[in-house]
């Protein structure tokens, strides 16, 4: 257990959000408590299936003052880069799986001056990004496999969340650990307490009928964790 009292922050994910009430939506819980706007970008090949290009994040850009955390799931992430970073994102995340030269794309984020983040897939070890520790601002642990809002939390994450709490404070550097996938409100205590900061929640939010309430109601529970 994690002796040590973070600071939670909460990315709703549009990925399950109400398109046609989309402005809506994010206005709303950009006004009453999230913290961070999470953006699940899908390209039917690293994942199955399909969601939004950057059009999507200029649009959020003129409607929401919080930080735009784009999450690519997606092959060849660097030919995208810079379309995402023109379009407004702040927290630019790309799958270790997907990059070849993980280093090389981290540089090239940080180049264009926007927070680098590494996710990982949970059959992914945590021993892949060592390396490249000193050079990430966010670490984002996959609790299911990708593509889909809705699934049910993988309960082996918890350990590779408190693995890699370890992992970053080793480092002293200031590194998010966000987790994605699963996050409600029967899983987020122990995820809190498991060491994660950063928590995106698509279901358990845009599934409730006062979105608000229920981004608030997680939230409380994360804090008292
Ligand atoms: C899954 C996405 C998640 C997704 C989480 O591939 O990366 O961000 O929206 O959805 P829930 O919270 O419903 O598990
Ligand atoms: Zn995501």
């Amino acid at each position: 257990m994690i002796m040590k009292k973070q600071s939670i922050y909460i990315a709703p994910s549009i990925l399950s959000a109400d398109l046609l009430q989309l402005k809506k939506q994010v206005e709303m819980l950009s006004e009453n408590g999230a913290d961070y706007i999470h953006v699940d970008v899908m390209d039917g090949h690293f994942v199955p299936n399909l969601t939004f290009g950057p059009n999507m994040v200029k649009a959020l850009k003129r409607i929401t003052s919080l930080p735009l955390d784009v999450h690519l799931m997606i092959s060849n992430p660097d030919l995208y880069i810079n379309d995402y970073i023109r379009a407004g994102a702040d927290i630019l995340t790309v799958h270790q799986e997907a990059c070849t030269h993980l280093h090389r794309t981290i540089q090239s984020i940080h180049n264009h001056g926007v927070r680098a983040g590494v996710s990982l897939n949970p059959a992914t070890s945590l021993s892949t990004v060592e390396n490249v520790l000193d050079d990430m601002d966010l670490l984002l642990i996959m609790t299911v496999n990708p593509g889909f809002g809705g699934q049910k939390f993988i309960p082996q994450g918890l350990k590779k969340i408190a693995e890699a709490r370890k992992m970053l404070d080793a480092t002293g550097r200031d590194i998010l650990l966000e987790v994605d996938g699963g996050v409600d409100n029967s899983t987020v205590e122990s995820i809190v307490q498991h060491g994660a900061d950063v928590l995106v929640s698509g279901s358990a939010i845009f599934g409730k009928q006062d979105i608000v309430a229920a981004m608030k109601t997680l939230k409380e529970k994360a804090e008292k964790a």
